[in-house]
């Protein structure tokens, strides 16, 4: 039997030629600009499909999101058509926020939407923004280092928050983090292969109102809600 990884990367191959190389845009393929065995994944991007159900719980399209390690930027191009209002990213491979910069132009975002050229654990923006997505960017260590920049930014600037992770390998980090609750797990296929998404949520307003640890609290209610 032909892999899933195979099947997806062709059909993105006639994707690109045919509905997307016509109207000057470029986000099917994938991009490996990294060693093998780096810290950083390679450029991959999440389906249409898969984004718009990893969004529909947004009743809120103002909120500022922020895709880390956005690509090509699509993304950034797909939330825009969704209604999202503010939609930016953070990429570290400078040919990639070429691609993403020339797609938003054609697509007609250039001023709604930004790329910032930066590594993740250097970013100073992060007090912007409500919602995080990540598609599987990078491994543990450098998840470490930007876990620890979304804490400083929440207790610089507290607010409600919440962490989209799409295909969720180093959830651990977030999982020990004291700030971060694990509010909900979406689980979804392309084709035969689980693709997980893990909903992690920040809300200050719930640990000054109740008291206690976060972490603490919105798990026992969890809990409680499950057993209802
Ligand atoms: C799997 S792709 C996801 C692309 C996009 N978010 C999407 O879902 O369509 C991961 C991206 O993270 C970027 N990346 C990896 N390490 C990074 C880092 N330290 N800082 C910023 N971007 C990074 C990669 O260059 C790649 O474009």
């Amino acid at each position: 039997m032909v892999p899933v990884v195979h099947i997806k990367t062709w059909t993105d191959k006639l994707i690109y030629r045919f509905f997307e190389a016509p109207k000057g845009l470029d986000f099917a393929c994938n991009y490996y600009p990294y060693e093998k065995g780096s810290d950083h994944m390679w450029y991959e991007r999440t389906t249409k499909k898969h984004l718009s159900m990893l969004f529909s719980r947004f009743a809120d399209k103002s909120l500022p999101v922020l895709d880390i390690g956005c690509g090509k930027g699509f993304v950034l191009y797909w939330l825009n058509k969704l209604g999202f209002s503010r939609v930016d990213g953070i990429e570290c491979d400078q040919a990639m926020v070429a691609v993403a910069n020339r797609n938003l132009a054609v697509a007609g975002l250039a001023d709604q939407s930004k790329v910032f050229h930066v590594d993740a654990r250097a970013f100073s923006g992060y007090d912007d923004y409500q919602v995080i997505y990540m598609f599987h960017p990078f491994k543990e260590r450098i998840m470490r280092d930007v876990v620890k920049r979304l804490e400083e930014s929440l207790t610089r600037a507290p607010r409600q928050f919440v962490v989209v992770y799409f295909y969720p390998v180093e959830h651990r980090v977030f999982d020990e983090s004291d700030l971060f609750l694990l509010r909900e797990k979406h689980v979804m296929y392309f084709i035969n292969t689980v693709m997980d998404a893990y909903y992690y949520e920040f809300d200050p307003a719930h640990t000054a109102r109740r008291g206690g640890r976060f972490r603490d609290l919105l798990e026992r209610e969890m809990q409680e809600g499950n057993a209802k």
